[in-house]
């Protein structure tokens, strides 16, 4: 099969990891005789730089004719000082409205090897294992009104959903649940904001179509800590686009590094991949980035834009072995760097792609 891919690299350390993850993501295709067809697009600062706008046309069109997209990261400090709708940060929220995918997957789990790598105690996060489904277009992030009224010293932003928008979402993380342990939590805020009524209700009308899957209803501040307290009690987790982004950073804890972590956005006209990290300013540019985060999610794309699930697999299990053998980037190995090997972000990646030409060339 022929997969058309675009990748939209980004800032800071975006470019870095996307090169990895592109590199795995065709060693692993290719392996089965399945061909990527990489096309590359501007968005963020390098775009605002460059094209004059966080999103080009040009990057919109190609998105629309590919099979799936992979984005880096987008922002850098020198745009901090710009109104939100021409930042970096906008270029990403124009693609995510325009390529229409409404549920963000963010898997976090727990690796053996990266226990101590966490400030948890390992008996409380060893086995976690957590799909967030994060919603991804509505809420604060898309809903109108919003403004910064300089002269009254005034800004408001509106957290707005229809029960449609609810449903959609709350309809995947159900159906992700029964295909995994049958356990979905709903996160809100039902006791302050009208909002998170509307949610709740609609998630317990929703859940009358999946009578095998339990639910329960959390507090978004509650949540927050039961997550650090004991993480392995959670299988989906379901919630509004802001508390979404909270408290999958959160989840870094778990993972021990914050560059672990992938995503899948479904539900639109083209999935959208990005691993949920940021350009991370303070490291780019020095070869010094975890690339697993970004190329955990190039298995997301073989998984769920191409359908194949081995090589994905594969991936998966390269990034156990590579660890395993005590292999770490700098963000891994903080805390205990005796008896580890740390690597760049580049060998780190050329480590993931021989194991993954093990695992299904010579297997
Ligand atoms: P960040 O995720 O970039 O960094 C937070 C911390 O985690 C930093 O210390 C960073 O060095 C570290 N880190 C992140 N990814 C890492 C990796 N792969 N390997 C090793 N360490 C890693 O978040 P931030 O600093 O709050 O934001 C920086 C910029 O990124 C901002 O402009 C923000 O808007 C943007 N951002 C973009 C995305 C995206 O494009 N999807 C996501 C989050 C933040
Ligand atoms: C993320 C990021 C983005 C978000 C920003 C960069 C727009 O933090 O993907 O988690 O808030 O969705
Ligand atoms: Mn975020």
């Amino acid at each position: 099969m022929k997969l058309k891919v675009l990748v939209t690299a980004g800032d800071g350390i975006g470019p870095e990891v996307t090169r990895e993850a592109v590199s795995v993501l065709q060693e692993a295709a290719a392996s089965g005789g399945h061909e990527i067809l990489i096309t590359e697009g501007r968005i963020g600062g390098i775009a605002i730089t460059t094209d004059g706008t966080p999103l080009p046309q040009q990057t919109l069109d190609a998105a629309l004719a590919s099979d799936a997209v992979l984005l880096g990261a987008v922002g850098g400090n020198e745009f901090n000082s710009m109104p939100p709708n021409k930042r970096p940060e906008a270029g990403l929220l124009g693609l995510r409205a325009a390529l229409g995918g409404f549920a963000n997957l963010r898997p976090a789990f727990a690796l053996k090897e990266l226990a101590i790598n966490s400030p948890l105690r390992a008996e409380i996060i060893d086995g976690a294992d957590i799909l967030f489904v994060r919603e991804l277009l509505g809420g604060l992030y898309f809903g109108q009104p919003r403004e910064w009224d300089r002269e009254k010293g005034e800004a408001w932003n509106t957290m707005r959903y229809t029960r449609e928008e609810v449903a959609r979402v709350a309809r995947i993380a159900f159906q992700l649940a029964q295909k995994r342990r049958k356990k979905l939590t709903s996160v809100d805020k039902a006791n302050v904001l009208e909002v998170s009524q509307l949610w709740r209700a609609t998630v317990i009308e929703v859940a009358a179509e999946f009578p095998d899957v339990t639910l329960e209803h959390q507090y978004v501040d509650a949540m927050a800590m039961h997550l650090m307290n004991r993480p392995r009690d959670f299988d989906v987790v379901v919630t509004e686009n802001l508390f979404g982004d909270i408290l999958s950073d959160e989840s870094g804890v778990i993972t021990g590094s914050l560059g672990m972590l992938p995503s899948a956005t479904i539900g639109g006209k083209v999935n959208l991949y990005e691993p949920i990290h940021g350009s991370a300013p303070d490291i780019a540019g020095k070869g010094l980035a975890n690339p697993l985060g970004a190329i955990l999610t190039s298995a997301l794309i073989l998984r769920h834009s191409a359908g194949l699930e081995t090589e994905a697999a594969a991936i998966e299990t390269a990034v156990r072995k590579v660890l395993e053998q005590g292999f770490r980037t700098p963000d891994l190995a903080r805390t205990n760097p005796e008896g580890l090997t740390v690597l760049g972000t580049c060998e780190m990646g050329a480590k993931i792609r021989e194991m993954v030409k093990e695992l299904l060339v010579h297997a």
